[in-house]
């Protein structure tokens, strides 16, 4: 059973086949950064036009080295949002037209449900109807904390295709406030991994920042805006004391130390929140999904926190927190179990919900 899945939904062009749901034989990510990088941020006109020049030599790379002849595939699946229109449509423009060609279903996908399946191409995790379980593996319920560059949300996921939101963001995403708080430090683009490796040089509790809406009323759900400000505000402040215009003022040392205690407030008010949240809905496995996931303190922080609640814990190894399509097509292979196929008129939606 081979399923041939298909990625474009912002700036990475990518394309897997995955055998039997779980054995990936390829995993193609051919990444746009240094075309955005210039800019501060992703161009969508930009990232449509690389998608295009890029989805036929990134699909047959997957194919030449699955080893695997296009007419040997079960289906294809391919995301249909939600990102960012114009790159959702190349992506679903050629997947469509090799599904129609090969004569093999097309199955589209939710983004945000693949970075949770991510979960699912880790060792750890357990199917519940498999017997060949020799240790005990976590399995369904477990929550996902879900932190990317558009989403911020903590998803209860009961079964295979059954979730429930639990928590979201009021306002910015966790990814996009490290990309903000990066662009107001003149650190480059994408911020998230700049910062993780600046952080971990720097003193978490030199620079006070409030951790936002930790308080009862606001249940598990999350706003990242006020922090931004709290940076940006930091960095005006300081400047002008040193009576100099912008954040290219500060020291080395001292850009550390704001890296350092803007990431640990975040950190902390993300794994506490889904921590809390584990323990209210009595559920003993949580996970991680989305680029943020990548970031080291919440990955170590998560495992630190989980050991010690008795939790266990799903982390997606670092190629599959980024956007993949390895992830997709395990996501669509449970789709193909339950026969969930997609039309040929199949519309990017941009703004696809969970
Ligand atoms: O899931 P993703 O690759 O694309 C979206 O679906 O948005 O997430 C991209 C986001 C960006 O905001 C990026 O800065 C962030 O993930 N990111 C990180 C790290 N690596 C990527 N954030 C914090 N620490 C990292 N190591
Ligand atoms: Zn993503």
């Amino acid at each position: 059973m081979h399923i041939l899945a298909i990625e474009t939904s912002c700036d990475e062009t990518a394309a897997s086949v995955l055998k039997n749901g779980s054995e990936i034989l390829s995993n193609v990510v051919a990444t746009q950064t240094e075309f955005h990088k210039k800019y501060g941020g992703i161009v969508p006109e930009i990232a449509a036009r690389k998608h295009v020049e890029l989805i036929s030599p990134v699909i047959q790379e997957a194919i030449d080295k699955a080893n695997i002849p296009f007419d040997k595939l079960d289906a294809v699946a391919v995301t249909y949002g939600p990102g960012l229109i114009g790159s959702l449509i190349v992506g679903l423009c050629a997947a469509k037209a090799l599904a129609w060609s090969i004569k093999k279903p097309l199955i589209g996908v939710n983004h945000l449900e693949g970075h949770i399946y991510a979960n699912l191409l880790t060792s750890n995790f357990q199917h519940p109807a498999s017997k060949l379980a020799s240790s005990p593996k976590s399995s369904f319920p477990f929550l996902c904390l879900l932190v990317s560059g558009g989403h911020t949300m903590i998803v209860h996921v009961k079964n295979h295709g059954k979730y429930e939101t639990i928590g979201r963001t009021r306002d910015d995403a966790a990814g996009e406030a490290f990309d903000k708080v990066a662009r107001v430090l003149n650190l480059g683009y994408p911020g998230g991994p700049i910062i993780d490796r600046l952080a971990k040089e720097g003193n978490p509790l030199s620079v006070k920042f409030k951790k936002p809406m930790v308080e009862d009323q606001y249940g598990y759900d999350f706003s990242f805006s006020g922090i931004k400000t709290a940076v940006v505000n930091y960095v005006t402040r300081t400047a002008k004391r040193a009576s100099f215009p912008t954040s290219q003022s500060l020291d080395a040392h001292h850009i550390r130390d704001i890296c350092s205690s803007f990431q640990n407030t975040v950190i902390v008010t993300l794994v506490e929140k889904l921590i809390q949240a584990a323990r209210d809905l009595h559920i003993n496995t949580v996970s991680l999904a989305g680029g943020v996931s990548a970031n080291s303190q919440l990955r170590e922080y998560l495992t630190i926190r989980c050991a010690e609640e008795g939790l266990s814990c799903l982390i997606p190894s670092f190629e599959f927190s980024t956007d993949n399509a390895a992830m997709i097509a395990c996501a669509a292979y449970y789709k193909f179990q339950r026969k969930e196929f997609s039309a040929l008129r199949l519309k990017p939606l941009a703004s696809l919900k969970l």
